[in-house]
C-alpha cells in the first residue's frame, strides 16, 4: 500500500486562497496531493524504493507520511474495514502457505485505480513452518 498505492493521488478544490509549496493559489483552484510522491519521499521513508514492510513494526507512521486512504474530512470511509479485512485474510493465507510473486510489479492505470500491469501472478507452496 506504500509502494503501490491503489489510488495515486486525491483531488481537492480550494474554497479560499492558499499558499501550497510556495505557490499562491486562488479559491477554485484544483490541487492534487500525490499519494505516490508522499510514499516515495526519502524524508518520509528512508530507502524508499525498498519493500521492507517491517519498517512499520512497533510504530505508526508519522501523520501524513502514509496516506493510501487519502486524508482529512474526505478520507476513505472504508479504510478501517479494509485494513481489518486485509490483515484477517493475509494472516490466514500466510499461516497456511508461502507466497512468492512472479514477474514484474510494474503498475498500470485501470479507471482511477492502479493495478499490476501483467496481473498479480504468484507461486504458492506449502508453508515450511507448518507440519501437516
Ligand atoms: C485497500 C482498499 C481501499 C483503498 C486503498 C481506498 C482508497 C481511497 C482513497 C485514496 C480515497 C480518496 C480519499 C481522499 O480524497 O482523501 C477513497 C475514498 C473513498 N472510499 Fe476508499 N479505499 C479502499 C477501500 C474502500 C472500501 C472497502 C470502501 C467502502 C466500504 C471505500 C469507500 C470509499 C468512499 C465512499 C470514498 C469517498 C469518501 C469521500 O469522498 O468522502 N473504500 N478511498
Amino acid at each position: 500500500m506504500r509502494l503501490h498505492p491503489v489510488i495515486p493521488m486525491v483531488v481537492r478544490t480550494l474554497t479560499r486562497p492558499a499558499t501550497i509549496g510556495g505557490h499562491r493559489l486562488p479559491a477554485g483552484a484544483t490541487v492534487g496531493p500525490s499519494i505516490l510522491l508522499v510514499h516515495a519521499s526519502p524524508e518520509n521513508h528512508p530507502d524508499p524504493d525498498a519493500f521492507r514492510p517491517e519498517r512499520f513494526l512497533g510504530q505508526n507512521p508519522p501523520t501524513n507520511t502514509w496516506i493510501p486512504f487519502g486524508g482529512g474530512v474526505r478520507r476513505c470511509i472504508g479504510a478501517g474495514f479494509s485494513i481489518m479485512e486485509g490483515v484477517a485474510v493475509l494472516r490466514e493465507v500466510f499461516a497456511a502457505v508461502d507466497v512468492r510473486t512472479l514477474g514484474s510489479d510494474v503498475p498500470k492505470v485501470r479507471n482511477i485505480t492502479s493495478v499490476p500491469r501483467d496481473g498479480a501472478r504468484v507461486r504458492i507452496s506449502r508453508s515450511a513452518s507448518i507440519d501437516r
